[in-house]
């Protein structure tokens, strides 16, 4: 990756006029959680990997990077969403402090690691907005895989001469783990003998990582469910993929379709997978369409006509269940519901950072014992919110578009991390957002 550019972008915030309906047709891009692990699984690969509708985010660069770090050679066209790896002899095994606290995917190259090298030295994340994240799942599967795990100065070294299939069981107080269930699936793959992950997570981005393994090689049956059976392979061989779209990025763009009383047709929306997404906006009373092409499906969201909006009851849990990473836009669209909405995160029980900033748009939310009660108010009104996280930036840009007057929402890089051109799609739409240098952040 020779030749990359890094701006400073911290200090930018989006100044947002609201009150702007949107309108018009989005297109929905690759998915950010399958291209990560789909990325790190790279390095387990013996052949060039090249890889389709990666999309255009600061975490992917930070994937590539830490890829790049560890020996392998890769081509990116942004442009195109395309990215080319080639694995050469390893410089390091070693995914450093500065790439995992920038983001945590990056423990995703501990199970591909191991795979390949039978060795990885792995920072520990260390500490996260959203709540409390151990990786323990991770480590007890691999360990059960037979990997010699210890933790020194902060770093997770694996070790194991060979990786052997077991029965293990992967789920702990919260569920299952989605970027755990990858890591085990990955070293599992090049396992001697079969393995079977017990309790493993059903997000359609673990099937697309066993999709992308299967055709490199690797046998793999049940991925999407929580039982998930392996039969490991010598190696895994040159492969092309293209990865699954952004269900999250789907459903955060029919919530603000929703929240601006509009009407957007979603284009290569994951209708499938957004069930859960989807129940809960027809019983809030948006009206909601699928069109099913020979080419792509397209997803029309209208609440032009809906009328006054219902308050809900919702969990977010693992899939098929309300995901976390729309809880927070949920709760933004039912600040304006004519009602008391109740919203529980069963995920990640702490998650609710964005209620406080929403309340200082002029939302009627109390958050108690890991519970949010949201008491619809008529209207939002502009104000100056910080962002937390990546998906509470994108509840209070949503916030924004709906609420009266002008928004200043800062630290609006965490939005770069996880949603590709956030704000041209939106003022396609006919939004009102534009990019600026802010007071530097404290
Ligand atoms: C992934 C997603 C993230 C999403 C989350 C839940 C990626 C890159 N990120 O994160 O966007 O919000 O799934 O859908 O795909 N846990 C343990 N021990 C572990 C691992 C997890 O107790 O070893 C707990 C977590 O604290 C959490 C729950 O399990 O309460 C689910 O976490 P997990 O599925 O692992 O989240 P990530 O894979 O990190």
């Amino acid at each position: 990756m020779a030749g990359t550019v890094t701006f400073d972008r911290s200090n930018e915030i989006f100044r947002i006029q609201g009150a702007k309906p949107l309108r018009g047709r989005v297109r929905v891009d690759g998915s950010k959680n399958a291209a990560l692990p789909i990325l790190a699984a790279s390095l387990a690969v013996d052949g060039t990997v090249q890889l389709r509708q990666i999309p255009d985010l600061t975490d992917i660069d930070t994937m590539c990077q830490l890829l790049s770090q560890l020996g392998a050679h890769i081509c990116r066209d942004t442009a195109a969403g395309t990215v080319e790896i080639r694995n050469s002899a390893q410089e390091s095994m070693e995914a450093p402090y500065d790439l995992v606290s920038r983001m945590r995917a990056s423990v995703c190259v501990l199970g591909p690691l191991l795979s390949r090298f039978g060795r990885a030295r792995v920072s520990l994340p260390g500490g996260c907005n959203i709540g409390h994240r151990p990786i323990d799942l991770h480590l007890r599967g691999l360990a059960a895989l037979g990997a010699d795990i210890r933790i020194e100065r902060g770093y997770i070294i694996a070790e194991s001469r060979i990786l052997k299939g077991c029965d293990l069981v992967l789920s702990g107080p919260e569920g299952s783990t989605v970027t755990g269930t990858c890591n085990v699936l990955c070293a599992a793959a090049t396992a001697v003998g079969r393995t079977v992950i017990r309790a493993a997570a059903c997000e359609p981005e673990v099937a697309d990582l066993a999709a992308f393994l299967n055709a490199a090689g690797a046998d793999i049956q049940g991925a999407g469910t929580s039982t998930i059976e392996v039969t490991g392979v010598r190696h895994l061989n040159a492969v092309a993929h293209s990865v699954i779209p952004d269900r999250i990025e789907a459903a955060t763009l029919a919530i603000a379709a929703a929240i601006t009383s509009g009407d957007v047709e979603i284009i290569n929306a994951p209708t499938e997978s957004l069930q859960s997404i989807r129940t809960a906006l027809d019983q809030i009373g948006v009206c909601q369409s699928v069109i099913n092409s020979d080419v792509e499906v397209t997803w029309r969201v209208s609440a032009e006509a809906a009328g006054e909006l219902r308050p809900v009851e919702l969990i977010a849990l693992p899939y098929p269940g309300i995901p976390t990473d729309a809880q927070a836009q949920l709760m933004a669209l039912l600040s304006l519901a004519g009602g008391t909405s109740v919203i529980t995160d069963r995920v990640f029980p702490d998650r609710f950072m964005h209620a406080a900033e929403l309340v200082r748009m002029g939302a009627d939310i109390r958050v108690t014992a890991g519970t949010a009660i949201i008491r619809g108010v008529d209207r939002l009104t502009g104000a100056t919110v910080m962002a937390s996280d990546l998906r509470a930036s994108a509840a209070l840009v949503l916030a924004a578009m709906a609420a009266e007057g002008t928004s200043e929402i800062r630290r609006v890089y965490h939005i770069d991390r996880g949603y590709a051109g956030f704000e041209r799609k939106l003022n396609q739409l006919g939004a009102c957002i534009q990019r600026l240098s802010g007071p530097n952040p404290d």
